[in-house]
């Protein structure tokens, strides 16, 4: 009896759980599993079910200030990058927090740690394939943050 419960608990923990993430570049993992949470999915790949919301939360902290950010979203099918529609290449400067949940704005000092919170759209146009998303945020042509992470389009 008690054990069953204790079980339900431990699941519900995992449900809300972080995402499993890799290096842009690498298949290393993340050394902090919780830096990046997507919906619904704890252990990739992530299912990304057409006509919904696909929502994303990346704690991450800048190695040098950063000025100007923006989504440099893709998803590569057969190592071909095809832009994310409506999030690449958008600013990024309305997403991104401080830890106590106030706005950061696009000016962030290196060594602090932010949260870019956003939603996309999973578009009915998408294919239902196998890809790897390059999730980048970038200023300029700088490298600010960036995580991988495998998905399947689904309907
Ligand atoms: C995203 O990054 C790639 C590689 O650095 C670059 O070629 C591309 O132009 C960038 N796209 C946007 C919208 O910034
Ligand atoms: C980035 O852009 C700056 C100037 O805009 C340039 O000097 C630098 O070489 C570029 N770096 C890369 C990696 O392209």
């Amino acid at each position: 009896m008690l054990r069953g419960f204790i079980l339900v608990f431990v699941a519900l923990l995992v449900v809300a759980s972080a995402t499993e993430v890799n290096y842009c570049g690498s298949s290393k993992k993340f050394e902090d599993p919780n830096s990046v949470k997507i919906s619904g999915c704890d252990v990739p790949p992530c299912k990304l079910r057409r006509r919904t919301k696909a929502s994303i939360e990346y704690k991450f902290t800048p190695d040098e200030d950063a000025e100007n950010i923006v989504n440099n979203v893709s998803a590569s099918i057969f190592s071909v990058p095809l832009p994310f529609v409506g999030v690449d290449g958008t600013t990024a400067c309305d997403n991104i927090f401080n830890l106590d949940g106030t706005s950061a704005g696009c000016s962030l000092k290196k060594g602090v740690d932010y949260i870019y919170k956003r939603e996309f759209p999973v578009l009915q146009i998408y294919p239902t394939i196998s890809m790897t998303i390059h999730y980048a945020l970038m200023d300029r042509n700088r490298t600010v943050a960036c995580f991988e992470v495998p998905a399947k389009i689904i309907n």
